[in-house]
């Protein structure tokens, strides 16, 4: 069954049904306030970090689902009676429900005896607050008289703090009312110079600022003892719980429509003009107050939305295409390259899955998130790099995370994943190839944020490669350290106390184990670094790489291969980790796809048998599972993986993150038939006609979807924060449709099915944008390039020179 439908023309999916099977959200902002809101209007927002920045409280793994939001009661003042217009939380069989989710804001609303409500709510570019903005019209054929209440809990800013501290935290919840705003100073008067305010347009009747005068004791927020009385208190909290909560009356004709704005915001003052008068207790809210006064005014609220809107239109324009397939279009022009800001943006720490508390910025993921978005905001893309690069320790290895709000390393989860410096090397080679702009190979960089410790961005690059290189096992593959790309993968840990982490606990010297994924992922660094190295004029250097990559390959194929797929690992005791010899965990994906994709085994047919043997062993019609077969007991030896159930999550679960590995590698071997096919396998959107199972959103990818031996085969988990989200689109844009941009300028490459006719898309790339029309003319994938219908040797169309801003590419495929 399907609980909605996209809007493509609007580029909105529309929710038509509340009780979605599990809460389908969206992020509102995208630089540096911002919100996740579900559609029943759940959700909270953070100032950057959304653990230590917390605005508004939240309630997970609640019951039900999805407690804590920004909530609107309506009342009708003659009957008493009382809804709200995003059916949570009063739940009430409302007419006409619609969310509708689009590009940074969210409209829900709905109609409850002829009173229709809806709020738009949004982020404007370059503030830190978030506007709802309520449209209510009585579609009554006499006059109402209406009660509005607005609500949002705070947070005591530091989530995990506010989700566990209470002995301190019920005593130290402050608030200032001034003028209808609500001021939430929670510990300003100590250490913090910011406080988060909450506005509304209309005259308010009231405010309730305590939690427990507005909802009522052992009452819940559907059904707050004030909205069922009609008046707030005017509760001024302290301590316990704050909230805000105002009161706004409206009295409408027949067919008569009102709105009424509220702003919800994060503000900082200057540490030396904290409060007015400067010696008293009072925060100063002379900053604020141009801004708040700014966005209650309806003409302000009307461009702010209007500038979103063209800027995501924007962002889009950079790639559009038109193939013959549906899916493909609505992910990669709309849907995939917006996951990609939010993948960017929150790396994986705020979703419905991700609480907010636990991870900041992962290095590797972080790294990989740039495949997806570099096209989009370079100029970020660029910041995001340095800010990696500047947490890099100077081994060349890498803290696995850091906190966005202070860039520094996390030293609670540390260091030692061993593939984590290659991903620099990958994310800064997608910044070169996109920009052109090698001025960032020269930038001075710090080692784990130590001033005077800078080097050139360049050297860094050496030293993530190097590091492979200083830690080599037995058979001269990559030593694994806590993990590689699996986390959960841990042959170092030997963990058998409840409860340990099994990333960080490390109970071997780690000299034995190692990693045949490593080997693929310096392969395709290795080359990407030469490639670099080349264009800088450092010939030997580059040269010497070439020669550590041949060596690696040769070690792969010599210690790496099973007879029909590539092994996945050594274990500590040496012993082959994905072989036909083991008992369970026999074939993995990660090396089928990654060993093709970085060119191993092009040349002798082991990149065929091995994607052969993935179809045979690992393909299901939701996706390539993660290893066959499952692992059906937990192997001390091998850590998280055998963790998990059989089915789920890395223990062969379908981890959607890996599969364009093999769509891609399918590219790398000219098979577009089966590269697009499973392309579709995970495509959301194709899987929007069975939302009973997949159970996620149709218009995002979800980090994994459960393997066949699970018995909920086909249902999705972990939407919106995956390395899923870059990859797809990735592989979909620059390897299938095969528009991929290189350092000489944009290669056009397609690998599709033989049944497409061909497909258009219009590429912006350094300045122009580049029209092309790809047709088929035979069945195979060989080329034939005209630019602007002169005929081109090749597949690299050169950029732009001086002044060029439209480039037409016709090309041929037979
Ligand atoms: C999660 C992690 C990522 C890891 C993957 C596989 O998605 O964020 O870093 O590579 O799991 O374990
Ligand atoms: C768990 C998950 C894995 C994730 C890791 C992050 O191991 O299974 O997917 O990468 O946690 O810490």
């Amino acid at each position: 069954m399907k609980y909605g439908h996209f809007d493509d023309e609007k580029r909105e999916y529309v929710i038509t049904q509340p009780d979605t099977p599990l809460p389908w959200i969206n992020y509102l902002g995208c630089q540096s306030y911002f919100g996740i809101i579900s559609n029943t209007a759940g959700g909270y927002s953070f100032y950057r970090d959304a653990r230590l920045r917390r605005v508004t409280r939240y309630r997970y793994n609640n019951v039900p689902y999805d407690l804590g939001g920004r909530y609107i009661y309506l009342r009708d003042d003659e009957s008493g009676e009382f809804w709200s217009p995003s059916w949570q939380p009063t739940r009430h069989n409302v007419e006409d429900y619609t969310c509708r989710h689009g590009l940074g804001y969210t409209v829900i609303g709905s109609r409850y005896n002829g009173i229709e409500a809806r709020s738009n709510y949004f982020v404007p570019l370059d503030e830190d607050l978030e506007i709802w903005r309520l449209t209510v019209t009585n579609q009554r054929s006499h006059p109402a008289s209406l009660s509005v209440f607005s609500s949002i809990e705070f947070c005591l800013w530091d989530a995990n703090d506010d989700a566990t501290n209470f002995q301190r935290n019920f005593s130290v919840g402050q608030v200032e009312i001034e003028d209808g705003v609500i001021y939430h100073k929670t510990e300003y008067r100590e250490r913090r110079n910011h406080f988060a305010y909450f506005a509304c347009s209309g005259h308010t009747e009231g405010f309730d600022t305590q939690r427990e005068a507005f909802v009522g004791p052992y009452r819940g927020w559907d059904k707050p003892v004030a909205v069922e009385r009609g008046r707030l208190s005017n509760s001024v909290a302290h301590g316990w719980a704050p909230i805000g909560v105002h009161h706004v009356k409206l009295e409408l004709g027949p067919q008569e429509t009102q709105e009424v704005i509220f702003l919800l915001g994060y503000h900082e003052n200057p540490q030396e003009q904290k409060f007015d008068p400067p010696d008293s207790q009072t925060v100063n809210k002379k900053t604020v107050k141009p801004i708040i006064a700014k966005y209650l005014d309806p003409a302000n609220v009307d461009s702010a939305f209007d500038r979103l809107r063209r800027y995501w239109d924007g962002l889009l324009a950079v790639c559009q295409v038109e193939t013959p397939d549906l899916h493909t279009n609505r992910m990669v022009n709309v849907w995939n390259a917006y996951q990609c800001m939010a993948t960017f943006n929150l790396s994986r720490s705020a979703s419905f899955y991700e609480s907010g508390i636990g991870r900041g910025l992962g290095f590797r993921d972080s790294n990989q998130d740039l495949l997806g978005f570099v096209q989009m905001v370079p100029v970020r893309a660029r910041g995001r790099i340095l800010d990696l690069a500047a947490t890099q320790l100077p081994t060349g290895g890498a803290y696995h995370q850091y906190q966005p709000l202070t860039k520094r390393g996390n030293n609670d989860v540390g260091s030692n994943f061993n593939d984590d410096p290659h991903w620099l090397i990958i994310g800064v080679s997608a910044y070169l190839k996109e920009t052109g702009d090698w001025s960032i190979l020269d930038e001075p960089v710090p080692y784990d944020n130590a001033p005077g410790s800078e080097q050139p961005l360049y050297e860094h690059l050496r030293r993530s490669f190097q590091y492979t290189l200083d830690r080599l096992g037995p058979h001269g593959l990559p030593l694994i350290g806590r993990a590689d790309w699996n986390d959960c993968l841990n042959l170092n840990c030997f963990s058998d106390t409840p409860g340990q982490s099994f990333q960080t606990t490390t109970n071997k010297d780690g000299k034995v184990a190692e990693s045949v994924f490593i080997a693929a992922l310096f392969v395709l660094a290795g080359r990407e670094l030469a490639g670099i190295a080349r264009r800088r004029g450092r010939i030997d250097e580059a040269q010497r790489y070439l020669a550590e990559v041949a060596k690696m390959e040769d070690t792969v194929r010599k210690y790496g291969w099973d007879g029909e797929w590539f092994l996945r690992a050594y274990d500590d005791f040496g012993r082959k980790v994905g072989s036909n010899e083991c008992a369970e965990g026999k074939i993995f994906i990660e090396t089928q796809g990654f060993c093709v994709l970085a060119g191993i085994g092009l040349d002798d047919g082991r990149a065929e048998t091995a994607l052969q043997s993935v179809s045979k062993h690992l393909a299901t019609e939701h996706g390539i599972i993660l290893q066959q077969p499952a692992y059906s007991k937990y192997y001390l030896e091998l850590g998280e993986i055998s963790s998990y159930p059989p089915g789920y999550k890395e223990n062969a679960g379908i981890f959607c993150h890996n599969n364009p590995w093999v769509m891609i590698a399918e590219t790398r071997v000219g098979n577009g038939d089966r590269a697009h096919d499973y392309y579709a396998r995970i495509n959301p959107s194709a899987r929007e006609p069975i939302s009973d199972l997949h159970r996620c959103e149709p218009y995002v990818y979800a980090q994994m979807i459960a393997g066949r031996d699970a018995p909920t085969h086909g249902e999705a988990k972990n939407s919106w924060l995956t390395g899923t989200a870059a990859w797809n689109y990735y592989a979909i844009t620059q390897w299938i449709l095969g528009i991929r941009p290189s350092f000489e300028g944009l290669e056009i490459r397609p690998v599709v099915p033989k049944g497409w006719r061909g497909f258009k898309a219009t590429r912006m790339f350094r300045g122009a944008t580049y029209h092309i029309t790809v047709t088929r003319v035979g069945e195979g994938n060989q080329l034939a390039l005209r630019v602007n219908g002169v005929p081109l040797e090749g597949a690299v169309v050169p950029p732009p020179v001086e002044g060029q801003r439209e480039i037409t590419v016709n090309v041929t495929l037979k």
